[in-house]
């Protein structure tokens, strides 16, 4: 509805419609989604609210993880799993249940869904009751879960690669790095900043002079000599995609790779590499042809991008020990 200046007190029935109404105009792709609060699952997008009391809602107290659905069958969730009470924990969020029924609570909301390929995000809130910054007295914290289509991303991105930039954009101080907490303010703002210029995403550096992340993905390099390296993981995000891909890459040690390193990397020498690589969930991997102007390697995709895709594109698909059944 368009903001009103002259606002009447709705019937619930109303209220319900306006949010049909909402969700008409703005068509999503959420298919199913598990709510505490409302004691189930529903598919009816416009049925997939929170009390705005809740104080992820406000004041931005909770935390949250994204894992995907491939072929009916959910990837890596207990990679997932430990980063999201590992960032609970860091945020003083209690467990809503334990992380068995939370997994449970996930496969049943995606089986509910009827979907087999997709993305699942869940969430821990603080909970309601009422607007101050620590849990209200009784606030009973929330557990959410979103079966939706996931975030999808230009095909250029990967047959031309990306154009980044340096953000002007503070990196998170390290407890808020690793924290995969609802506050993405400095993620959301780079990335606009870099859409504004004409650009495809951009990059954290830190005090130090030392590479970060990116908006919502990890970053890598393949140096001249072939090694694969990776920020360390104590200032950034521990990437379940960065950190299983480091395992694959391993493999590759002797033939399309030099090595595998995880250590601070200075943006000069980063700026030499043969290639730059995003790395995370929702892209796999892709690779930046471009940074604050200057050409990486070639200015082309290189070859370690799509090698590297592949091996994780494989692991998605038939990593049995990483791969888990969804009830349908
Ligand atoms: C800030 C940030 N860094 C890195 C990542 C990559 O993590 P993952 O590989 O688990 O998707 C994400 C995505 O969740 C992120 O939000």
């Amino acid at each position: 509805m368009p903001v009103t200046t002259t606002p009447r007190v709705l019937k619930a029935e109303e209220a319900l419609e306006h949010l049909r109404q909402l969700r008409a105009r703005q068509p999503v792709q959420y298919w199913a989604f598990y709510s505490s609060q409302l004691g189930g699952i529903v598919t009816d997008p416009a049925l997939m609210v929170l009390p705005f009391d809740d104080h992820m809602v406000h004041r931005g107290h909770g935390v949250f993880d994204t894992a995907a659905i491939v072929d009916g069958k959910l990837y890596d969730i207990e990679a997932h799993l430990d980063r999201f009470t590992r960032s609970a924990g860091l945020s003083k969020l209690p467990l809503p249940c334990s992380r068995d029924e939370m997994r449970e609570l996930i496969l049943h909301t995606a089986a509910a869904s009827g979907k087999r390929d997709g993305s699942v995000r869940y969430w821990i809130s603080s909970g309601p009751g009422s607007l101050g910054l620590p849990p209200a007295a009784g606030a009973e914290p929330g557990f959410f879960v979103m079966i939706f289509g996931g975030l999808t991303y230009p095909a250029r991105w990967y047959t031309e690669g990306l154009r980044v930039m340096t953000t002007t954009y503070p990196i998170k101080p390290p407890l808020y790095a690793i924290t995969k907490s609802t506050n993405y303010l400095p993620n959301i703002l780079m990335q606009m900043e870099a859409q504004e210029a004409g650009l495809d995403n951009g990059v954290f550096v830190d005090e130090a002079g030392n590479v970060g992340e990116s908006s919502n993905m990890n970053v890598a390099f393949v140096t001249q000599d072939g090694v694969l390296v990776h920020p360390r993981f104590d200032h950034i995000l521990s990437g379940c995609t960065s950190l299983r891909l480091l395992e694959l890459a391993r493999r590759l040690v002797g033939g399309a790779l030099g090595g595998v390193e995880v250590r601070d990397i200075p943006v000069a020498e980063a700026r030499a590499a043969r290639e730059m690589l995003l790395i995370g969930s929702s892209i796999k991997v892709a690779p930046i042809v471009e940074w604050d102007g200057k050409r990486i390697g070639e200015g082309t995709p290189g070859p370690a991008s799509s090698v590297l895709r592949d091996l994780l594109e494989r692991d998605m698909r038939s990593g049995r020990d990483r791969l888990i059944d969804i009830p349908y």
